[in-house]
């Protein structure tokens, strides 16, 4: 298997923000020059954990974590290096090839996953079967035929029929098949005498595959419209099934989503399969109206753009409203929203009207989120009302205000004078106070969806270096920065510094990489490190590899006049005693984390957040 060339990681992670990578995991507030939150790696109440744009690292100050966008990928989500690499590049816009990924150590499932993978494949085997080829299966198959669903869309989605009985049961039996491993599949039911059952009798199957493809649980759907059973009957969840983890066709739908960088997402099993038909092929469904973060997770490697295409019905238009926060919250999914008209869900459709009239709908009837929620806010109100019209307009106002670009903000402002005959001065002096406390704010999610934007309007996400905000450098760190550079570039300034006495640098990641330079400058005799590249390889530890490429953009003029190095180390060891301060208590609320002094943790943490503030109030001081 060969190895990412190099030059492709590091374009992936120049061009990628860890605000926007930690961002799906955690609520980043920001605070003085770093976003904190709390550390998605423990359990905490205050936050911790903080993310360093400029230096583009992250860092807990509770449990001592800390390194790059990679490495927080790696760790949150258990993954190989190469995989963070991966998943990171379609964000950067860097096309990189799967087959990177060392499928050996990706896919090794245990034995246990392994013979129920097999049950599920053995059983959606047996009920397709059951459906297709025996007289058992007649009614179930014309039930489906009249829901317009032809024979290869049938085979393609493995559709089944589960009959009365204990059929698939007594297969297994058949198979002597464990009895515990029967049990942990979750196809049966047991009683209390310990008998296993079929869970599945007299219902049309749905199979559901996990990503790649493999059956890992069924959903059965009743035959008839008698109320009195439900509509559906459910695998729980089981060793291979987590719902709130898989969406129903990802693995058909997949390659496709990637290609066209949109995903459609609907509610149910009939709209994906019934869009599927009509030649709709890039849908998946959430399986009901609770849309799940990892669902959205899942979804926003793969695509750039998501059209939410719920039912019409107000469940569906609520759950829409919810898919969209969550989405903007948890994502940089663009979103829009497909209106299906008629009060229909899009099997409904599709089935009164014909795919080209779907297509239609698909390519015509969008929203955007903003006119969404303008219209979703109309929704059981009484405009005539004096009160709920003014209560709707307040509300509205706060939804334009969301909107970055003022062009857009002012045409949804001026649409809305329109509709409703108010001054559009009146409206522009009513949104006015609302776009400052956003500014002031400016929450990470919000920023986030600002870069976006910028992203989506170029049409690219190469883009998103140049979005981010240089943020002002201290003191300190710009003279750590230059002298760093400096002592590596010239072998007098090196010696003159490290026979300073008492001198250190206060930036970890500087203090480190001066001992690590020592190291190879002893085994490689070299003096000074004119091979800046063949020494990161050395380092190899990405954020410190990324600190000394940031070493490149300091100005060599500024190493003309030898009598700045003494003010560089007079600014490093007078100006830092606050650094140094909040480094030494975050230290100490470590060690007293570790031993589990939780008295001495809560003492320490006030004086550490006080000192942050001061440094805070410096810093915009500055
Ligand atoms: N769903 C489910 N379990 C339930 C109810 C619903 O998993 N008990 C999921 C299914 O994926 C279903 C979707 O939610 O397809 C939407 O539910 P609903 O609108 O009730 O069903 P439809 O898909 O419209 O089913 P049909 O067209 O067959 O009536
Ligand atoms: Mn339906």
């Amino acid at each position: 298997m060969a190895k990412i060339p190099q030059q492709l990681v590091e374009e992936v992670r120049e061009r990628v923000n860890i605000v926007d990578v930690v961002s799906p995991y955690v609520q980043l507030k920001k605070q003085g020059r770093n976003l904190f939150g709390k550390c998605p790696f423990h359990e905490e109440r205050t936050p911790s954990f903080s993310v360093n744009e400029e230096k583009q690292i992250f860092h807990c100050f509770s449990c001592g974590r800390g390194g790059n966008a990679f490495s927080f990928l790696m760790e949150v989500e258990n993954i190989s290096f190469p995989q963070a690499v991966l998943k990171l590049a379609p964000q950067a816009g860097v096309d990189i090839d799967d087959s990177y990924l060392d499928n050996q150590s990706n896919v090794q499932v245990d034995s246990e996953t392994k013979a129920l993978r097999e049950l599920y494949a053995e059983a959606t085997k047996l009920y397709h079967h059951l459906l297709v080829n025996t007289d058992s299966g007649e009614q179930a198959l014309a039930y489906l035929t009249s829901r317009g669903l032809d024979e290869s869309t049938i085979d393609a989605f493995m559709l089944g029929y589960a009959p009365e009985g204990n059929i698939l049961y007594e297969y297994f039996q058949t198979q002597k098949i464990d009895y515990q491993l029967l049990r942990k599949s979750e196809l049966f039911v047991e009683w209390s005498d310990g008998s296993l059952h079929d869970r599945f009798t007299d219902r049309v199957l749905f199979t559901i595959r996990d990503s790649s493809g493999h059956p890992i649980a069924f959903s059965g759907r009743k035959l008839t419209s008698d109320d009195d059973i439900p509509k559906y009957v459910n695998s729980p969840e089981s060793p291979l099934f987590n719902k709130s983890n898989e969406l129903f066709n990802l693995d058909l739908a997949k390659d496709t989503i990637k290609k066209q960088k949109t995903v459609i997402l609907f509610e149910g099993f009939m709209d994906v399969i019934a869009a599927f038909q009509s030649g709709v092929v890039n849908g998946v469904a959430s399986m009901g109206t609770s849309l799940t973060v990892e669902q959205v997770q899942q979804l926003s490697r793969l695509a750039d753009k998501i059209s939410i295409t719920y039912d019409s019905d107000m469940a569906g238009q609520k759950a829409t409203k919810r898919a969209l926060d969550l989405i903007a919250q948890h994502s940089r999914l663009s979103t829009q929203v497909i209106h299906i008209p008629d009060n229909q869900d899009p099997d409904e459709y599709l089935r009164s009207n014909d795919a080209d009239a779907f297509k239609q709908v698909m390519t015509h009837n969008i929203e955007d989120p903003v006119t969404f929620n303008l219209r979703y806010l109309q929704i059981d109100r009484n405009l005539n009302n004096q009160t709920e019209f003014f209560a709707y307009i307040s509300d509205a106002l706060g939804v334009i205000a969301t909107v970055e670009e003022p062009v857009v903000r002012e045409r949804f402002l001026r649409q809305m004078a329109n509709e409703f005959e108010l001054s559009y001065e009146a409206l522009q002096d009513q949104i006015r106070p609302l776009l400052l406390r956003r500014q002031a704010q400016q929450p990470s999610n919000q920023r986030y969806q600002q870069q976006k934007r910028a992203n989506d309007s170029s049409q690219a996400y190469s883009n998103t270096s140049n979005v981010t905000v240089k943020r002002n450098v201290s003191r300190v760190e710009k003279a750590e920065q230059i002298l760093f550079a400096w002592m590596l570039h010239d072998n007098d300034v090196w010696l003159q510094v490290t026979n300073y006495a008492g001198f250190s640098f206060q930036d970890v990641s500087y203090e480190t990489l001066f001992m690590i330079a020592m190291a190879y400058r002893q085994e490689h005799q070299q003096e000074p490190i004119n091979d800046m590249a063949a020494f990161m390889d050395y380092v190899q530890k990405p954020e410190l590899t990324r600190i000394l490429a940031s070493l490149a953009d300091v100005d060599p003029q500024l190493f003309n006049d030898r009598d700045q190095v003494v003010e560089y180390i007079n600014v490093i060891n007078n100006e830092a005693p606050l650094e140094e301060r909040i480094r030494q208590l975050s230290r100490e609320i470590k060690e007293a984390n570790q031993l589990q002094d939780k008295a001495r943790v809560a003492q320490l943490s006030v004086t550490y957040l006080a000192a942050l503030k001061e440094k805070q109030s410096k810093n915009t001081k500055h």
